[in-house]
Order: structure tokens, then sequence, then C-alpha cells
């Protein structure tokens, strides 16, 4: 038996043994990145040092980080899928590649771990136009001991490892358990044969918005292990909520209800899993509040979907309360913020279900109501803002209780309803602030627009399409851009930019705004580090044909309202980072 305690520290020390500096887990609220809601993968927070520039702990790089992924949410109840985990990583910057990377996870999960040689399978990449067949990683597979017939060539689909759509990229080998007693003949089938736990990307192309790949500087490794996943497989356990990390909450929650059948055991998973990831937004260094808007409201809908689960199962929304304090108790040695922010982590999820819970009843009662009079089994839009807007529902949650009732959803219609209310209410703002503060938010507004505008000059006239935003601060007064670039800029270069983002104020450019899922926004070729493949909703603003970039804004109408631009300081920021302050005037 092995537990969560013993799987990192094991993980940890092996490549410490190795090289490695042990670095802590990043926040699991990006601090560089914008375009992402949550740190997805352990390399996400790496992604400067992946592209060149120079890690203080070195070039070899081991930890553990924690990770949420909420595009999977509907899967939350299977065996596997949860919306928070931990992955267990190690990085080469520009230091070893494959032949020590394949080494050393073979070592490590045959000596450390004691898995049989005869129970591992892997994948490698086939090859295509971008990239030749991996022939080197199977070689050395079967060096360490794999069966050639344990090898499997699969293509890009597969083989090939990105953070959203653009970015540090390159081919990977996959490592799976095998389960004998399921069928499958790749792991490309979903028999249940194969089991992935570990993913070694080999990391030396940048993907553009364009879709074109170049060569990074350097050649990198970056290697991600699921925990849990892992953990269950080494135990034989059925499913990741047997793991010692979530099993004292199941446990929990079947000890006050009757888990009578497969729809009671998935909401007791729901409920384990949502109330852990609450639990770790509320607690980490970065932490957020429920609210109606991005990070805030992921976690407004993680917990009231809980309590309605909850609920579900006739239990009360403070059962919540109980599920958190049990993990602070199973993860608080090793994320000791949990334990630090253990009393705001309390109060806001005390404070978030009471909230919701008083409505919930009614809110459920009005829905039953409303099924007994829709039209062509579909809610319009108009009822689901009332539900969301009386009675908190967000509008997820309405899709879910729908469906529940083989009932759809108006969710344009929610939208045009949503969004003459937010005009409404923006109107009624306005009128209160006229003057001072409306004006300040006007000048930000402008400043906003002309830091995109600024980015893009940057990556046009520095001639670097690998430029993205690291910061951004804007007051009444400036704005402050951090971005990626290893030179201080010359005065010609800053005179340059300067005339590029004027010159598209003197155009008169539209500013327009669409939302659409990340996938699409790169798609469309918008600028956005590593966007978050796993699903939301983003908003891209355009400007004319100059600037496409993901934000949440607000911005200008149109670029003539916003003045002269002028550069008024160009400096250091952090290694390989620099900083431009520019007014409007
Ligand atoms: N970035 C890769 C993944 O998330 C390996 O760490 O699978």
């Amino acid at each position: 038996m092995l537990d969560s305690v013993e799987l990192r520290k094991k993980y940890l020390e092996f490549f410490k043994s190795k090289g490695h500096a042990v670095i802590p887990s990043a926040s699991l609220i990006p601090e560089n990145d914008p375009t992402v809601l949550f740190t997805t993968a352990g390399m996400q927070p790496l992604v400067p040092y992946l592209l060149g520039q120079k890690h203080p702990a070195g070039k070899r790089l081991t930890d553990v980080q924690k990770c949420i992924r909420t595009g999977d949410i509907d899967d939350v109840g299977d065996d596997t899928h949860c919306t928070f985990f931990e992955m267990l990583g190690n990085w080469s910057l520009g230091d070893y590649f494959k032949n020590e990377s394949i080494a050393w996870s073979y070592e490590f999960l045959t000596s450390v771990l004691g898995i049989l040689a005869e129970k591992l399978a892997v994948t490698v990449f086939e090859g295509d136009a971008d990239c030749p067949r991996d022939e080197f990683s199977a070689k050395r597979w079967r060096e360490m001991g794999i069966s050639p017939d344990r090898i499997f060539y699969l293509p890009k689909a597969n083989n090939w490892w990105i953070a959203g759509q653009t970015g540090p990229c390159g081919e990977d080998t996959e490592i799976f358990i095998v389960d004998e007693s399921k069928p499958g003949n790749s792991p490309a089938d979903d028999g249940g044969r194969f089991v992935e736990i570990w993913n070694n990307v080999f990391m030396h192309f940048y993907k553009h918005p364009d879709g074109s790949l170049t060569e990074l500087k350097q050649k990198n490794v970056d290697t991600g292990m699921g925990l849990e996943r892992t953990l269950a497989m080494l135990n034989g356990y059925k499913s990741v909520y047997e793991t010692d990390v979530l099993k004292p909450v199941a446990d929990y929650l079947r000890s006050l209800t009757e888990v009578k059948d497969a729809a009671a055991e998935r909401a007791v998973r729901i409920i384990t899993d949502h109330t852990r990831t609450a639990t770790f937004i509320l607690g980490d260094p970065r932490g957020v509040s429920p609210s109606n808007v991005d990070r805030g409201y992921i976690l407004r809908r993680l917990i009231r979907r809980a309590v309605r689960y909850a609920r579900l199962l006739g239990l009360g929304a403070d059962v919540l309360t109980v599920c958190a304090d049990k993990y602070i108790g199973i993860y608080g040695d090793f994320y000791t913020e949990l334990k630090d922010n253990r009393e705001r982590i309390m109060t806001e999820l005390d404070a978030e279900t009471q909230k919701f819970d008083k409505t919930l009843q009614q809110g459920l009662k009005e829905f039953e109501k409303l099924l007994g009079y829709i039209k062509d089994n579909r809610i319009s839009g108009k009822a689901a803002f009332r539900l969301y807007d009386t009675y908190g529902f967000p509008p997820e949650m309405t899709v879910e209780l729908s469906a529940e009732h083989g009932v759809s959803v108006d969710m344009e219609g929610f939208e045009r309803a949503f969004n003459e209310h937010q005009l409404k209410s923006k109107a009624g703002a306005e009128q209160k602030f006229k003057g001072g503060l409306a004006d300040s938010g006007e000048q930000t507004t402008r400043l906003h627009t002309a830091t995109h505008l600024l980015m893009e000059a940057l990556r046009r006239e520095l001639k670097d399409p690998t430029i993205m935003q690291k910061g951004s601060n804007i007051t009444p007064e400036r704005l402050r851009l951090d971005f990626n670039f290893p030179r201080p800029l010359t005065a010609e270069e800053i005179a340059a930019v300067e005339n590029a983002v004027n010159a598209v104020i003197a155009a008169k450019v539209d500013v327009t705004c669409e939302e659409m899922t990340p996938e699409a926004a790169h798609a469309a070729g918008a600028v956005g580090v590593f966007g978050d493949r796993y699903g939301e909703i983003v908003k891209v603003y355009t400007i004319g044909d100059y600037s496409k970039e993901i934000c949440g804004g607000p911005h200008a109408a149109n670029t003539s309202e916003l003045g002269k631009f002028r550069i008024v300081k160009e400096q250091s920021s952090s290694a390989g980072v620099r900083r431009i302050k520019a007014v409007l005037e």
C-alpha cells in the first residue's frame, strides 16, 4: 500500500537524486497569464523558462503542482475525472533530453514503485511532415526492457502535447499500465486496458498563431504524472475516490446517507470533488472569492453545484464546510497555505453555501412549476435568467437540471436577457457616478485598448512573435505592460512602436468583441499564451486587422477615441522581461 504522502516523497526524492531542484507548487491562479483562469498543468508556470529564460533554481526541476481542469466537469462522478488534481512533474530546461528522461521514468516506475516491466506499455510519435517518427524513444524503451509489442506508434492526435493552441510543444511518449482483464488492442482504443499514468513531452517547438512551428532555442523535457490516478493504479483501486486523499471525505458523506444507487454514489463523488477544488481555490495564496465573473464564477458554480447535490442526498449544505475541514487535515502538511488560510476558507465557503441554500429550494420549486407550462420542451432564456437573477442558479445548473428532465434551455435567449440586464444596470451606474468615476473609467478603458495596440506593435516592430504579455497594470493616468524580451529597446525601436500604435489610432479603426471557446479564439489567430484547452468561454477583442487578443475588456469602441500614444519609460522588470509605461495625451 502506497499513500499520497509517500508517493510525493518518493517522486521528489528520486528526481532530487538525479540532480533536480525541488520547487514548490505554483499558485492555482496563474501570475503571468491573463488568458487562463487556473493552472492546468505543471508546465504552465514554467513557460518563460521553457522558452529560454533562466530559472533561478537551475535547469533540472521537479515539483508537485496543484492543477484545476473544469472542462471535464460533466464527467466528474466517474472513476477517474476530478476538477482538481496534483501533477507530479520533472523538467529539463535545455539540459537532458529523451535518453535520460525515458531511462529515469523507467527506473522510477520499476525500481522505486516496483511495477513489473510486463505491466507497462508506451506510445511514441509516429511522425509527420512537421517532425520525424520518434525511433529514438522507441529504441530507448526497448533498451529498457519494454517489449516491442508494447510500444505503439501513434499520430499527433495522441502523441503531441501543447497547452492550448500556441506555445511550446512537441512530440511525447506516454506511459500506461496495462489492465489485462480489460479489452483493447492499443492505447488509442478506449477499452480500459491501457491506463495512462505519465506523459513525457519533448518540448522543442513553438507553435505560432498561424499554425507554423519553429524550433525553440533549447530542447526541454516536460513530464506530468497524475497523482490520484497513479495511486489508484498502484493500489489496485477501482476509482480515485478510494485513494487516501479523497476516501475520508467520500466515506464521511456515505456515512450520512444511504447510497442506494449509482446516482447517489455519483452525487457523493461530485460533492467530494467540488468541495476539494473549492477548498484549494479559497485557500490559495492568490485565492479568490465566489463572484459572478471569471475564477470567482467557477468557484461559485462548484460550490452551488455541490450544495444542490448535497440537498439531493437529503444532506444539509453545511456538510461542505465539514468536507473542507477534512481536506485541510488531509493536505495541510504539504500545502500549508490551506492551514494558513483556514479562516478564509471556512468563512467564504459557509457564506456562499448559506446564501445559495436559502434560495435553492424556492428556485427548485419555481423550476418544477416551469416544467409544467413550457413549450416545445424548452426553457426560455428569460425563465433561465430569472432562475439566475432571483434564485442564484448558475445557467449551467439550469441546463443540467433541465437535461435530467429531457428539457433544453434557450441559452442564446439567456445571454440576451443577461446582456439587457447588464446594460440597464450599467446605465444606472453611469447615472450615479456621472463625473469623476465614469471619466476615469473611460480613461482606463482607452488605455486598455492602447495596451492591445502596444502588444501587437511590439511583436511586429521587434519582429518577435514570441513576445507575450507578462503583466499589465492600468491606472487612469498611464498603462504599464511587462513582456518577455531579452534586451533593452533602442530609441529607434521605441519610436517605431509609438508610430505604429499612433498609425492605428489615426486610421480610426473599430474595436469589436466576440465570445468563443479558447480553441476557436486561437484558431482565429488571437494572441493568448497558452489558453486553457479545457473549456470556458473567452472574449476576443479585434482591432481592425491589426490586433486580435483574448481579454476580459472593457475597450474603447473605436481607436479614434484614444488620442496620442506616447511611451514614457522602457526599463527592465525582471530577467528577460521588459516593462513599458505609456500614456495617451
Ligand atoms: N504537460 C504535459 C501534460 O500535462 C506533461 O506534463 O500532460
